[in-house]
């Protein structure tokens, strides 16, 4: 048997330092996740300069760790892949330059990987993913459509004028009191709720395109606050905001399937993936996988420790770079902004989020 190249990533673009190694064959042979969830919560979000020292502290032993699960040294290592982009820059920073330190010093090549590319890809390791198919990413940072038609050619059809899906779980929890992250905590209180209880607006139902935007919902859903008598209902509050807010993530990619499936690539089954830490929601998953049946497509959901936030993810964009020979130079700069979809044309509006 031929050796299976391995290769080693390193992700700390927001809030998680994680270190992953795998296989060629997507085999994870080493996988670990530093979370500062619980230091940023008091503060209802992640304080940028709080997490770049975080992941200072945290970068070594994740990596060391990794290894010791791996039972590798960096001698049987083949490449070194890190986020390059886009994330808040300071841990986009650290992790670029240990990268590039570990690199130099073992004599591999180094490869800048986007963080919505090891999103994107996610699905081609964990489930052996043929291109091309469509993409609904959906996390606290961001909220696109993608037509992943192959490695390095991406097609973004829609993405969010200001908050991202997983900001209006994160606020709208702030607003009900609820804690962070806000996502669990709002699924949580909607158990017991009547989603049709609070009449909230679905964004940009009227538009007949893929783009997202949830900042109005978090003004409205705090003036239905205002206007309705106390004690509010917070369960049937927490229940209407993730109906609207899993309606607007349906009818959006419900137009990205017509649209996928009129492009001169349609594969013969086409193939619906979803991913980002929004996806752990069940009733987002419930109305997303109704919308894929009833449109023919296949829906395909990672697992969730690979939807969320991780390096296994980042690691597998390495190898997918390493084994078509294209590495990146050690005088990359590492990218706050960085568009899968170079050639996007702008959403509407301004606020853009790439
Ligand atoms: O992908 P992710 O772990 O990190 C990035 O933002 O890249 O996503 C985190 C987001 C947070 O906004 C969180 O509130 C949301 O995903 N989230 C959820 C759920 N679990 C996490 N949103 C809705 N329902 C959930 N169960
Ligand atoms: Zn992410």
């Amino acid at each position: 048997m031929t050796k299976q190249s391995i290769i080693l990533g390193i992700e700390s673009s927001c809030d998680e330092t994680a270190c992953a190694i795998i296989e060629q064959n997507g085999n994870i042979l080493g996988n670990v996740i530093s979370s500062q969830a619980s230091i940023h919560a008091p503060n209802g979000g992640v304080v940028p300069e709080v997490a770049a020292r975080e992941h200072l502290t945290a970068i070594r032993p994740v990596i060391k760790e990794t290894l010791k699960q791996a039972g590798l040294s960096f001698e049987k290592i083949d490449g070194i892949a890190a986020t390059g982009g886009p994330g808040l820059i300071g841990g986009v920073l650290i992790g670029t330059v240990t990268a590039k330190a570990i690199a130099s010093a073992c004599n591999l090549p180094y490869y800048a990987i986007n963080h919505l590319e090891g999103h994107a890809l996610t699905a081609r390791f964990t489930h052996k993913l043929k291109f091309p198919y469509l993409l609904l990413l959906a996390s606290g940072g961001h909220t696109q459509l993608l037509s992943i038609n192959a490695l390095g050619d991406y097609e973004r059809y829609g993405t969010t004028l200001d908050d991202a899906a997983g900001e209006a779980f994160d606020k709208g929890a702030k607003i009900l009191g609820l804690g962070y992250p806000g996502g669990p905590a709002i699924e949580n209180a909607a158990k017991i709720g009547n989603p049709d209880a609070i009449k909230l607006p679905i964004p940009r139902q009227r538009y007949n395109d893929c783009h997202f935007s949830f900042s109005g919902l978090k003004t409205a859903l705090a003036q239905a606050i205002l206007k309705h008598p106390k004690p509010i209902p917070v369960a049937d509050f927490a229940a209407s905001l993730q109906a609207t807010i899993s309606a607007s993530l349906a009818n959006r990619s419900e137009i990205a399937m017509e649209k996928f499936v009129s492009s001169k690539l349609m594969p013969d089954e086409p193939v619906f993936v979803v991913a980002g830490g929004v996806a752990a929601n069940k009733e987002i998953r419930r109305d997303l996988e109704y919308l894929a049946t009833s449109k023919n497509f296949r829906m395909v959901l990672p697992p969730l420790e690979f939807c969320t936030d991780n390096a296994a993810m980042i690691a597998w964009v390495g190898m997918e770079y390493h084994l078509i020979g294209k590495h990146t130079g050690l005088d990359f700069a590492p990218k706050p902004r960085w568009p899968l979809d170079q050639e996007a044309s702008p959403p509407p509006g301004r606020g853009v989020r790439k």
